[in-house]
C-alpha cells in the first residue's frame, strides 16, 4: 500500500449517527483541511490516470465536485458535472437510482460528452453503488467508454461493487 494512504485515512472523520441513527458518516471535510493529505489524495489519482487517454472526468454532485476538477486539470481532461435534479440549465439526460428511502436522479448536459470519449467517474464514496451505477449509465448512453470509477472511500460491507457490472473501481480507503 502506498505510504500516503495512511495519512489520508487519519484525516477522514467518522461521525456516528449522522445524518441519522446507525449511520457512521465519512466526513471528508477534515481531509480538505489538511493541504498535504488533500494533495496526496489528488496526486494518487493523477498518478493512476495520467497518460491513460482519459478525455473527460465526470464528477458526481456534491463531493465529486471537490475531487474531480483537480484531477481533470492535472491529466488534461475536461470536467463534466453530474448534478442532482433541476440544477443544470441546458437540455439534460437523466438516470434515476434508489436510495435507502425513495429515489433520486442524476442529470448530465446533452452535448457535454461525445461518442467514443474515455471517461473517469469520480465521487467521494461508494456505499450501495447506486449513484455510481447511474453515473456510468449516463456516460454509456451517450457512447462514452467508462474507463474506471474512482472514490476516496469504499464501504465494502455494502457490496456496492456488485452494482457496477464488472466495471473497475479504484478506492484509496476502505471502511468496515
Ligand atoms: C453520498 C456519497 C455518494 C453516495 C454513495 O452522497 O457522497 O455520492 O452517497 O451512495 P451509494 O453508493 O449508496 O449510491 P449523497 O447522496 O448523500 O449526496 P451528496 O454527495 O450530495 O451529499
Ligand atoms: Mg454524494
Amino acid at each position: 500500500e502506498d505510504p500516503r494512504i495512511h495519512g489520508i485515512k487519519t484525516k477522514i472523520r467518522v461521525v456516528p449517527n449522522f445524518p441519522k441513527p446507525g449511520i457512521m458518516f465519512q466526513d471528508i471535510t477534515t481531509l480538505l483541511l489538511d493541504p498535504k493529505a488533500f494533495k496526496d489524495t489528488i496526486d494518487l489519482f493523477v498518478e493512476r490516470y495520467k497518460g491513460k487517454n482519459i478525455s473527460v472526468v465526470a464528477g458526481i454532485e456534491a463531493r465529486g465536485f471537490i475531487f474531480g476538477p483537480p484531477i481533470a486539470l492535472a491529466i488534461g481532461a475536461k470536467f463534466v458535472p453530474l448534478r442532482k435534479p433541476r440544477k443544470l440549465p441546458g437540455d439534460v439526460i437523466f438516470e434515476e437510482y434508489t436510495l435507502e428511502y425513495g429515489r433520486d436522479r442524476l442529470e448530465m448536459h446533452v452535448g457535454a460528452v461525445e461518442l467514443g470519449e474515455r471517461a473517469l467517474v469520480v465521487d467521494d464514496l461508494i456505499a450501495t453503488g447506486g449513484t455510481l451505477c447511474a453515473a456510468m449509465n449516463l456516460l454509456e448512453r451517450v457512447g462514452a467508454e467508462v474507463v474506471e470509477c474512482a472514490c476516496v472511500i469504499e464501504l465494502p460491507d455494502l457490496q456496492g461493487r456488485v452494482r457496477l457490472n464488472g466495471k473497475p473501481l479504484y478506492v484509496l480507503v476502505e471502511y468496515h
